[in-house]
C-alpha cells in the first residue's frame, strides 16, 4: 500500500463543494484550517450536468439536502491548465476522478496524476441527467466492476488511490474488491439514495433531475456506520464524509475510524470566508477535545472502547 501524505489539519473539503482551484487559493488566503483540497470530480470529457434547480437546500439546516448535479465538469485539458497554475503553499491536493468505463477512469487518472498528491476515485454518484446512460449511478454497487476500475487506476498512477464508496449497497463487498485491487484507502462515502423532494405549490419534483443524492445531517449516521464497518474490516486510511458540520461530528467520524474528515454540505450557501471560519471552529473544537493528545489517538477509538457483544443464553 502507498501511504497517504501527511494532511494537517486532517480536514478537507468534499468533492463538489467549493472544489475548484480558485476557491482553494481563496481558502489558503483566508487561513482556512484545511490540510487538503479535493477537486470537483474530473471526467473524461466536458459535461454540463443537469440544469437548475440542482440543489434542495432547506432553510432549516437539520433538514435533508439533495443534489442532482450529475457530475458537471470542465474538460480534462482545462483542469490540466488550471491545476498547473495552482501552487498550494500549505495543503495537499486530492484530485477526484470519474469515467464512463474502467479505461476512462484510468485515462483521467493518468492525466491528473502529475498535479495530484492523492487520487480519489468517485465510485458512486447516484445522480444523472434524465435518460442518460451512465455507469456512475451503479458502479459503486458492483464489486467486480469497482475492483476493475481501481485495478486500472492503480496501474495508471503512482499516487495513493482512495476508493470513494457509495452507501447505497453492500459497500463492504465493494470495499473488499477495491482493497484487493490495490486501493490505499477508502472514502466513506458518497451521497445516499437518490431521494425525492416535491414542491407543493407547483406539485412538481423540485430538482431538474427529478431525484437527487442526500447529503448533510440526514446522511451522517449512514456514512458513520460505513466508516465504522470499513475500519473494523480493513483498518485502512479512511476519509469520512457525510454531515460533518461541527467539531462533534469530526470527533465521531475519527472515533469510528476516519483519519481525514471531509466537509461538504456544511459549506453550501457560505462564502469562502465563512467556510474558512467554520473550518477554524471545527478544528479548534477538536483540539480542545484532544487536550494536547495527537489526533491519531482518536482514530478508531470506538473499536477499542466498545464492549464485546453479550453472550446469548
Ligand atoms: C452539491 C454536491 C456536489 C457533489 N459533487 C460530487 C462530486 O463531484 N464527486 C464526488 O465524489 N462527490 C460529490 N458529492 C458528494 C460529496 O463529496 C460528499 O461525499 C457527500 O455530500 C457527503 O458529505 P456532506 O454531507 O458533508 O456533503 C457532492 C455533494 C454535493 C452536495
Amino acid at each position: 500500500m502507498i501511504a497517504l501524505p501527511e494532511i494537517h489539519p486532517p480536514l478537507v473539503n468534499a468533492s463538489g463543494i467549493l472544489s475548484y482551484p480558485e476557491v482553494f487559493r481563496a481558502f489558503e488566503k483566508s487561513g482556512a484550517r484545511l490540510g487538503g483540497y479535493v477537486t470537483k470530480s474530473v471526467g473524461p470529457v466536458e459535461k454540463e450536468g443537469n440544469l437548475n434547480p440542482v440543489v434542495v437546500l432547506p432553510d432549516d439546516p437539520s433538514q435533508p439536502v439533495l443534489n442532482s448535479l450529475a457530475l458537471p465538469t470542465q474538460s480534462p485539458a482545462e483542469w490540466e491548465s488550471d491545476l498547473a497554475e495552482l501552487h498550494l503553499e500549505r495543503s495537499k491536493l486530492i484530485v477526484s476522478i470519474y469515467g464512463g468505463s474502467p479505461e476512462e477512469f484510468a485515462e483521467v487518472a493518468t492525466r491528473m496524476s502529475p498535479f495530484a498528491d492523492v487520487i480519489e476515485v468517485n465510485l458512486g454518484c447516484p445522480n444523472k441527467v434524465p435518460g442518460e446512460e451512465t455507469i456512475m449511478e451503479s458502479i459503486g454497487q458492483k464489486p467486480e466492476l469497482s475492483g476493475h476500475v481501481i485495478r486500472m487506476v492503480r496501474d495508471a498512477t503512482e499516487r495513493p488511490v482512495i476508493a470513494k464508496l457509495s452507501p447505497n449497497t453492500d459497500y463492504l463487498a465493494v470495499a473488499e474488491a477495491c482493497m484487493n485491487a490495490g486501493a490505499d484507502g477508502l472514502g466513506c462515502g458518497n451521497t445516499l439514495g437518490p431521494g425525492l423532494a416535491i414542491d407543493i405549490p407547483t406539485q412538481k419534483a423540485i430538482l431538474a433531475g427529478t431525484t437527487g443524492g442526500i447529503s448533510g445531517p440526514a446522511l451522517k449516521p449512514v456514512n458513520l456506520r460505513m466508516t465504522y464497518e470499513c475500519y473494523a474490516r480493513f483498518g485502512c486510511p479512511i476519509i469520512g464524509y457525510g454531515g460533518i458540520a461541527a467539531w462533534e461530528d469530526a470527533i465521531e467520524y475519527a472515533l469510528a475510524g476516519a483519519c481525514l474528515l471531509g466537509i461538504g454540505t456544511a459549506f453550501l450557501g457560505k462564502s469562502t470566508l465563512e467556510a474558512a471560519e467554520l473550518t477554524g471552529k471545527i478544528w479548534e473544537g477538536v483540539l480542545a477535545y484532544l487536550k494536547g493528545a495527537p489526533f491519531s489517538s482518536l482514530v478508531g477509538g470506538v473499536h477499542r472502547h466498545s464492549a464485546p457483544e453479550p453472550a446469548r443464553a
